[in-house]
């Protein structure tokens, strides 16, 4: 099915609905191979990864539990600045558990880089990573992220839609696209870097 309505401020669709759907699929079938005999918890790092969360799931046909952790990166709205602050904390112990990482887009990597070694000190017994998208053009130098799961690489754009925002906005499309330059604040455009 086409999409008839693209929102007035999307470039270009990227990765539509059925393709999101299709992702999902074979991604839970995969981590529910993975996970036989694991004691899953699923966290999900809030809020992009949210409607990728709860469609995964539904796929993954397995006993699990799922947490959420709040995390921010200062700095502006389309840069990640490096610093990670935790702004919602998880709500239990995850000693011993199997954990899967849930991230929308694995942008320069700092922010899973941060949440991987905090929660590997909290004594998991294991730490997978699973993210929506890719840019792995993106990756910064330093940072040893590696996803384990990935649903589709991206361009070095900027996307919004299905759980990513843009100043807050935009979480809601169903499909993931390239947000129009001329919706982007001026500090914010290409030709600003
Ligand atoms: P990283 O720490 O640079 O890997 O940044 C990851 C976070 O930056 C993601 O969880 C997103 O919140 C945000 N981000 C990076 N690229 C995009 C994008 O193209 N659209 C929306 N958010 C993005
Ligand atoms: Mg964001």
């Amino acid at each position: 099915m086409a999409n008839i309505n693209i929102h007035e401020d999307v470039e270009r669709v990227l990765v539509t609905e059925e393709e999101l759907r299709a992702i999902n699929e074979r991604l839970g079938k995969q981590i529910t191979e993975d996970f036989r005999d694991k004691k899953l918890l699923i966290i999900g790092i809030l809020k992009g990864s949210i409607y990728f969360m709860t469609d995964l799931t539904r796929f993954i046909d397995l006993p699990l539990e799922i947490d959420f952790l709040g995390v921010s990166s200062y700095g502006g709205s389309t840069r990640t600045s490096g610093e990670v602050r935790i702004v919602k904390d998880l709500d239990k112990s995850i000693e011993g558990y199997d954990v899967l990482l849930i991230e929308d887009i694995l942008d320069t990597g700092r922010t899973l880089d941060y949440v991987k070694r905090m929660l590997l000190n909290r004594k998991a017994r294991s730490i997978s990573i699973c993210t929506l998208l890719d840019k792995p053009d993106r990756r910064a130098e330093d940072v040893d992220v590696k996803a384990d799961y990935v649903g589709c690489d991206v361009p070095n754009e900027f996307v919004i839609g299905y759980g990513l925002d843009y100043d807050q906005k935009y979480r809601n499309l169903p499909y993931i696209g390239v947000i129009k330059q001329s919706a982007v604040k001026p500090e914010h455009r290409k030709d600003a870097e």
